[in-house]
């Protein structure tokens, strides 16, 4: 048994829930043979943000090109594929069926089995991805505390272990990615507005404003709209009262500065009552170099953060959520739709933090 040689599992996934259109080869969920993603940023930033009708007919122009170049990148043909996957939901409804219908086709023609992933389960799974030739990440040890942050989600969730969750908490109106996003058009930044943010906080003062904080006591939940309002305040009575230009600098690390306040307090007290053994990061906005430090420096427990282009949308995050899977036994039937709206997987009401503590054990 010992000598034996583990069976290398290939998992072709393809990603459009939004304005990425992606394709990734990954094998046995962790390592990336090749990871496509085109990017429709550049279409959609004259309109300050998604234009969902353009989305979905770009996806349908890109994905046979992306897809020939996941496998060419990987040097692998189909004959080394051993399964299909593709983000069923949440997301844009012509963009995710742009992409389901797609992969239904390739499983059709290949006769591979095809898996519909969750997208915020797949953000979750970047956590163990790593490029070919890279050194591995360490794996991380459950109990987890899982901070999802992208422009359509904030969510904290506690992970028992793979496939196991409960949501503690999430936001109650617009997500951190979304605020970004807005605050960057008030500030005449461009989109996605988060990477603008962060440029242009690197010059300002992060206590040069003081925005509110929403801190919700008694709950895991955030409210970022609060926030959003107040930036519009200021800038709306800076521009009626003050010749100077707008100090874009200064608002934008101020506003940066609430949300990543918010973000590591509550997920640092999460894992802490919970008894997490680590904490993972992961989402668009997780690529925010502020608030990776700040979550680090903050966490008594190792924390799990994707290298930057895993954590935006790609298609190498959704094989490995697959790969898990797949090995589980999960096939799914072709007949499957889409689903915009799908609620994060497996929810289960928030334990009782003594409840948890007993489940866990002795091993604490
Ligand atoms: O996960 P993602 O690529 O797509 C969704 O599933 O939503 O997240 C996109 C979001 C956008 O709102 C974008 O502004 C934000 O992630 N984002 C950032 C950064 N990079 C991307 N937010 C803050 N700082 C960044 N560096
Ligand atoms: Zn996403």
């Amino acid at each position: 048994m010992g000598t034996q040689t583990a069976r290398r599992i290939r998992i072709l996934a393809l990603e459009s829930s939004c304005d990425e259109t992606a394709a990734s080869v990954v094998e046995n969920g962790r390592v990336i043979l090749s990871h496509v993603v085109a990017s429709q940023a550049a279409l959609h930033s004259q309109y300050g943000g998604v234009f969902p009708e353009m989305a979905a007919r770009q996806h349908l122009r890109t994905f046979y090109p992306v897809v020939e170049q996941a496998l060419k990148e990987a040097h692998v043909g189909w004959k080394d594929i051993d399964a299909l996957a593709v983000t069923r939901g949440p997301g844009l409804p012509g963009s995710l069926v742009v992409g389901v219908n797609f992969a239904k086709g390739l499983a059709l023609a290949t006769g591979l089995p095809l898996l519909g992933i969750h997208h915020l389960e797949a953000h979750i799974y970047a956590t163990w991805l790593h490029f070919e030739g890279a050194r591995p990440p360490k794996v991380p040890g459950f109990p987890l505390v899982i901070l999802i942050v992208s422009g359509g989600h904030t969510e904290l969730i506690w992970m028992k272990d793979h496939f196991q969750y409960r949501r503690l908490g999430g936001t109650r109106d617009d997500a951190a990615g979304e605020a970004f996003d807005k605050v960057a058009r008030l500030l005449g930044l461009g989109y996605p507005g988060g990477p603008e943010i962060e440029r242009a906080a690197k010059d300002g003062n992060p206590r040069a404003f003081d925005f509110p904080r929403a801190r919700l006591p008694g709950t895991w939940d955030f409210s970022f709209s609060g926030l959003k309002t107040a930036v519009l305040r200021t800038v709306q009575t800076w521009q009626k009262t003050r010749r100077d230009p707008l100090p874009v600098a200064d608002l934008a690390a101020s506003f940066q500065e609430a949300v990543v306040d918010v973000l590591v307090e509550k997920t640092v007290a999460a894992a802490l009552e919970y008894g997490a053994q680590g904490i993972v990061l992961v989402g668009g906005v997780a690529a925010n170099q502020r608030l990776r430090t700040r979550l680090k420096e903050a966490a008594t427990v190792p924390v799990y953060v994707p290298p930057r282009p895993l954590c935006t949308d790609n298609a190498s995050m959704v094989a490995a959520a697959a790969y898990y899977r797949f090995v589980a036994g999960q096939r799914d039937d072709l007949a499957f739709d889409v689903l915009p709206t799908w609620p994060p997987p497996e929810l289960e009401p928030p334990p009782h933090p003594e409840a948890l503590a007993a489940e866990n054990g002795a091993d604490r």
